[in-house]
């Protein structure tokens, strides 16, 4: 059990690569299964989400291997189609298995997944538009059981909601049916368009992604591709985020600007100075940020839900107010009573909630999910004084080596034992960045 200890009010400085998306990894990990072949992923996120999706590979029959940030997975010999619950539990993006083994295979067995508490979260668009291409999905309690017995059809799918994940879903899936398919209604985020980009490489033939109309030709034959995924915009608006609430300059590189535009544009009207160039993004903060207009979530290109905790963590420690309102998931603010502990003044009610910026204080505080989590961080590198962030392993899905990472930018930022207040000291610092994990299997050696 780790935690980490932050002295706040240390300006940050320095220049960075921001990791590769994890939103964008967990469907393309998938996507390799659909093809008989090997793959190769780079820039690939050392995070426990992805262990999480290789260690299902690796169960489904795949050889997979890890070296720094290329994965390489060979679905040649894939052998299964059922996914223990163990496993889907981890996160939410397992449901992806569901498409991509039912265009393989023909069959599917896994049960419900797991993920962030952000509220309900069903999966009831994933299944109508894999039903909608032919599937014929038993549900009994927890598990689902999905075949393909006729063959999978292309279709004409609306999806009522742009979700995400049920837009990714219908894509795998409808690589493996015969004729073509479109999703009308689709999910617009740029990570969708990073998929459709692997999945040409692997032979598909889909068009339209950022677009509200997806269109997939199916049963074209795949193989293996290699693909480098793309930089992640909400880590990125974390980094900002975090300089916003410190103070600093800092230059942002390997992630496209334009990917993260409502999140620069918020910062910008808190008073800090942007330049964008090519995958370049330089921010200045010298003075507290200012309160700015309402902050709606919304799907893509809306602002981002991820980044909302993230943003109103260093608008807490800045003047001025600001509302912010939560559309796409029922209970996402159990960041703001850890915030509240640093001394922010929030208050929610329902889905809204006001922030009057006003200083923060060091105190110990809990991650709640992965976003409440780096918000607490955020919050901490401009409070004044100590504060220790705990229950590291929601930040941990998500972000790759977050304290080495802001210590690159000149943050003093520790990663101590949680029992640090026995003042018993075991001897683990912060130059031994990762927590004791346990057993590995084999292909984790490689
Ligand atoms: C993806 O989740 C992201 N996760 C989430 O990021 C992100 O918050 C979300 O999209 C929205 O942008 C990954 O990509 C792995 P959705 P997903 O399906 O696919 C409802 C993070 O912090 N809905 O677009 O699960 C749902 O309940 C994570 O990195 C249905 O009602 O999101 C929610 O209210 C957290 N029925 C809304 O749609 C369905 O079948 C958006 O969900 C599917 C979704």
């Amino acid at each position: 059990m780790s935690m980490y200890e932050i002295q706040g009010g240390r300006p940050l400085g320095g220049r960075l690569r921001v990791q590769g998306a994890k939103n964008s990894v967990l469907p393309l990990l998938a996507a390799a299964l659909l093809a008989p072949g090997q793959s190769v992923i780079h820039n690939c996120p050392d995070l426990s989400d992805v262990s999480a999706t290789l260690d299902i590979l690796a169960l489904l029959g795949c050889r997979v291997a890890r070296e720094g940030e290329t994965v390489t997975v060979d679905a040649a010999a894939l052998s299964g189609s059922a996914i223990p619950e163990r496993l889907m539990r981890e996160m939410r993006s397992s449901v992806i298995f569901l498409g991509a083994l039912l265009a393989r295979t023909g069959s599917a067995r896994l049960c419900y997944p797991g993920g962030c508490e952000l509220g309900p979260r069903p999966i009831d668009l994933h299944l109508a538009a894999l039903r909608g291409l032919g599937a014929e999905i038993r549900e009994n309690g927890e598990c689902l059981t999905c075949t393909a017995g006729r063959g999978l059809r292309g279709a004409r799918i609306h999806l009522p909601f742009p979700s995400v994940g049920a837009t990714e879903n219908a894509m795998l899936c409808a690589c493996g049916a015969q004729g073509v398919t479109t999703l009308v209604g689709a999910a617009r985020e740029p990570e969708i368009v990073d998929l459709e980009r692997f999945l040409n490489k692997l032979g598909a033939r889909v068009s339209g992604a950022g677009t509200p109309v997806v269109t997939i030709e199916g049963g074209h034959p795949l193989h293996g591709a290699e693909h480098t995924v793309m930089g992640d915009r909400i880590v990125a608006s974390t980094w900002l985020c975090a300089c916003g609430a410190a103070g600093g300059e800092i230059v942002l590189t390997g992630v496209e600007p334009s990917s993260l535009d409502t999140v620069l544009s918020c910062l910008e009207q808190a008073g800090g100075e942007l330049e964008c160039r090519g995958e370049e993004i330089r921010f200045r903060s010298t003075k507290p940020l200012r309160g700015i207009p309402p902050v709606h979530t919304a799907p893509y290109p809306g602002f981002p839900t991820d980044a909302q905790a993230i943003l109103m963590a260093a608008l807490a420690g800045g003047r001025g107010q600001t509302l912010f309102v939560e559309n796409m998931f029922e209970s996402r603010y159990r960041h703001v009573a850890q915030l509240q502990r640093l001394g922010a003044d929030i208050r929610v009610w329902g889905r809204s909630a006001v922030v009057t910026g006003c200083p923060l204080y060091g105190q110990r505080v809990e991650s709640t999910d992965l976003r409440g989590g780096a918000a607490l961080v955020v919050a901490a590198l401009g409070a004044e004084g100590t504060t220790q962030v705990t229950q590291l392993s929601h930040i941990r899905r998500g972000y790759q080596d977050m304290e080495g990472t802001l210590r690159q930018l000149g943050a003093d930022i520790r990663l101590l034992p949680t029992n640090r207040d026995t003042g018993e000291d075991h001897g683990i610092c912060e130059t031994q960045p990762k927590a004791k994990t346990p057993p590995q299997p084999a292909w984790r050696a490689l």
